[in-house]
């Protein structure tokens, strides 16, 4: 696949005749949503699981140094939480650009925290993107997490604000804890400070 899926987005047609769409976020879009929407509510999406395993060239690495950034992970009886948005139609293209790093667009099913279930997108990396990284032991990907920068910012901004944004949200998730865990070990804080 393409490492650019900006091209490849544009031609998914599926909520084109509507005037609104639900879209889910995970990750970034958790915490920086950097758009303008209609509403935001917490939901959840049934059937994937949030990991560290794609590359990031373009927002926290740099093509030499790539980061790591969320994507999901096809697993049967996992839900994934996170922060769904109703957005406009005109907002799919400035987003196509800021997930063009190998994110594509995912017809799902939003599950909303306070009941309801609608049909939405999502944007996912799935492992045959050219900037996938796929899995490596925690110490690893934290110090790839600690160590990367890129236009965006600090890779660990990335991660440390969507620990902090998921513990807001009274979400456990056990790999994005234990990641920040240990990238706040490496940045010197004492370990038990949170
Ligand atoms: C998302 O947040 O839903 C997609 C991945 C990202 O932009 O961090």
């Amino acid at each position: 696949m393409a490492l650019d899926t900006t091209q490849q987005n544009r031609r998914m047609t599926h909520f084109n005749d509507h005037d609104a769409i639900w879209l889910f976020g995970y990750g970034s879009l958790i915490w920086k949503a950097g758009f303008d929407y209609l509403e935001r509510r917490p939901a959840h999406i049934r059937g994937w699981t949030r990991r560290f395993w794609q590359g990031s060239h373009d927002h926290r690495g740099t093509p030499a140094a790539p980061g790591r950034v969320a994507t999901l992970l096809p697993t049967d009886g996992a839900i994934c939480h996170g922060m769904a948005y109703r957005i406009t139609p005109d907002i799919l293209g400035p987003l196509d650009v800021r997930e063009k790093n190998g994110y594509l667009r995912e017809v799902v099913t939003l599950r909303f925290a306070d009941g309801g279930t609608t049909q939405g997108l999502v944007y996912i990396a799935t492992e045959d993107n050219a900037a996938y990284l796929g899995d490596a032991p925690v110490e690893t990907i934290a110090r790839q997490i600690a160590e990367a920068h890129g236009p965006s910012g600090p890779n660990r901004d990335y991660l440390l604000n969507l620990d902090e944004a998921l513990r807001a949200l009274d979400v456990e998730d056990a790999h994005v804890a234990e990641l920040a865990r240990h990238v706040r070990h490496l940045d010197g804080e004492a370990p038990d400070a949170r």
